[in-house]
């Protein structure tokens, strides 16, 4: 089943500014294990979505940054995002999460109705995991298809061999067959209208034009 090959659009991101990051190391391996299953990849650094922090004034200024902009318009033309994160204190880095937030301004919201899947790397033993936890509670609320499996890589540090590959060639293994299954679920519901019909911002609040959000789902790329 994982030697399918599936034709799905990924816009691959590392959460990371730094220039020697190991979430953008693992984001550049995952985009070559995707690739080799027929995956079409959207590199993408954090330097293309450059973002001032959030600030209610500024939006009514001068409207969403281009960074935002940038980052909507790719993440439209794409099945899914593929997110490498790192864990800063147990959550996020304020980085993406500001780029989310800046991004959720935008109509259509662009990260409803796509699928996501969240590797991490860390010099640490969890790999970073509950850095990903944390991402799946604003990319969930905004209609976000976040895949089960997290690939969190524990001493990432240690992990890469010269060639971008793992040195632990199981774990490489792993991480592929995880992007294997996940290109066949994007694939698959792309092709299912059925998954979901609309977003709705607050399920079960009473409408009010006012205060709701609400749109149809495009499902696949734009
Ligand atoms: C970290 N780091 C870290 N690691 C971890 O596993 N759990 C944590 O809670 C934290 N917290 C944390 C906070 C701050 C402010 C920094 C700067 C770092 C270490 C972090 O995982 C490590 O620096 C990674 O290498 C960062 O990812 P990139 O930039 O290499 O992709």
């Amino acid at each position: 089943m994982t030697d399918t090959r599936c034709d799905v659009r990924l816009l691959v991101l590392g959460a990371s500014l730094g220039s020697k990051s190991l979430n953008n190391r693992l984001a550049a391996l995952a985009s070559r294990l995707a690739e080799e299953k027929g995956g079409i990849v959207d590199r993408a650094a954090m330097s293309d979505f450059a973002c001032p922090l959030y600030d209610s004034d500024l939006e009514e200024e001068t409207g969403v940054p281009a960074g935002a902009l940038a980052f909507g318009e790719r993440l439209r033309k794409a099945d899914a995002l593929l997110l490498a994160s790192p864990e800063y204190n147990a959550s996020m880095p304020g980085v993406i999460k500001n780029l989310i937030d800046w991004v959720s301004r935008l109509m259509p919201q662009p990260f409803n109705g796509k699928q996501a899947l969240l590797p991490s790397a860390s010099p640490s033993m969890v790999g970073g995991n509950r850095g990903l936890w944390s991402l799946r509670v604003p990319l969930e609320h905004l209609g976000m298809r976040v895949y089960p499996d997290m690939f969190s890589l524990a001493q990432a540090h240690q992990a890469f061999d010269g060639d971008g590959g793992l040195v632990n060639a199981k774990l490489q293994e792993r991480l592929a067959t995880t992007l294997a299954t996940f290109m066949q679920l994007v694939e698959a519901a792309r092709n299912y209208g059925g998954l979901k019909k609309r977003w709705i911002e607050f399920l079960g609040e009473r409408p009010d034009p006012a205060t709701e959000r609400e749109q149809a789902t495009t499902l696949g790329a734009a």
